[in-house]
């Protein structure tokens, strides 16, 4: 693997899953990244992103620096022959050629502006990164993609399903603000590559980019969905098709106990941060039946399997 920007970077997602497993068992493998240096860049914020994937290159040995570009770095540039007379002090081409010359990995978090979708859909920061640095970058989540939480959702499904082919529900949930569509685009590529029955529920206004969602069976009700669901995966996101609009805001699509009734006793998963009682109830995050807190502790390990994978190729 010589980045980790998109899901298409690996090679084996069975191979990477069981990879990630392992660790989970071993916990460390610090020869690997001895001497090595990580370098993470957030133009927004983080929690489990960030801790994790530190956690992780940690894990191997490496050392970590990270750095909050958006309010410590300074503004940059990313058009190439601007004449810079205006705010940007720094182009990314100097950026990211400095930055390989301190980290042998450089991982970015980079968020859509959620104005402009052509704009968004360029993926400008990340790619832009991935043109000017001579090192290997992962992707903390882009403007349209969160592998290693895709990756991180593969392993949990892997480790706790109970049949070979489980029925897997992505349902939107309401959120009073505009959300990327990065978690549930990843998410949706990641089950397409895996042996799940998948279904995406949503209001109508809120299908996904339809080069995401392909032949998956997409529904606008939800009851119909959750029935006989295995692991419900519950997301906000805002409006591919009127491009980042919020166009629903009431609770009628919050995840609640009794939505469950007709379904498997599912799972339920999120990637946190979750808005409770407004994504997902109370009852439902409290019950045994919620895989969050497991959920969000295997980023770790997505994370490990990844950089020990581009260690192994340096
Ligand atoms: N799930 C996730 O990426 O969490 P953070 O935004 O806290 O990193």
């Amino acid at each position: 693997m010589k980045n980790y920007i998109t899901l298409s970077d690996i090679e084996s997602l069975d191979e990477l899953i069981n990879e990630g497993l392992q660790l989970k068992k071993e916990n460390s493998v610090p020869n690997l990244g001895k001497g090595k240096t990580l370098g993470m860049l957030f133009f927004n914020p983080s929690l489990r992103t960030r801790l994790s994937t530190e956690k992780a290159a940690k894990l191997l040995g490496m050392e970590v620096m990270a750095m909050n570009v958006d309010k410590d770095g300074w503004a940059l540039e990313f058009e190439d022959g601007a004449v810079m007379d205006s705010t940007k002090a720094e182009h990314i081409k100097e950026a990211a050629g400095v930055l390989s010359q301190y980290c042998d990995i450089i991982a970015v978090r980079a968020f859509p502006g959620l104005e402009d979708k052509e704009k968004d859909e360029a993926e400008t920061v990340l790619n832009s990164f991935k043109k000017y640095a001579s090192v290997p970058v992962v992707n903390l989540e882009s403007a349209t993609g969160h592998p290693l939480q895709a990756l991180t959702d593969a392993i949990t499904i892997t480790e706790t399903k109970q049949k070979d082919r489980p029925k897997v529900v992505l349902t939107w949930a309401p959120h009073p603000k505009a959300l990327p569509q990065s978690v549930p685009n990843s998410f949706v590529e990641v089950m397409q590559k895996m042996n799940v029955d998948l279904v995406i529920a949503n209001p109508v206004g809120y299908d996904l980019n339809p080069e995401v969602t392909k032949k998956t069976a997409v529904t606008h009700n939800q009851e119909e969905a959750l029935k006989d669901a295995d692991f419900v995966y519950v997301k906000n996101w805002s409006s591919y098709e009127q491009y980042g609009k919020v166009l629903k805001t009431d609770r009628d699509w919050t995840l609640t106990k009794d939505k469950l009734e007709n379904s498997n006793s599912p799972k339920v998963m999120h990637c946190l941060p979750v808005r409770r009682n407004m994504v997902i109830a109370d009852e439902v995050l409290d019950s045994q039946d919620s895989l969050v807190i497991q959920q969000a502790g295997n980023r770790t390990y997505a994370a490990q399997a990844v950089l020990k994978r581009l260690l192994e190729e340096k």
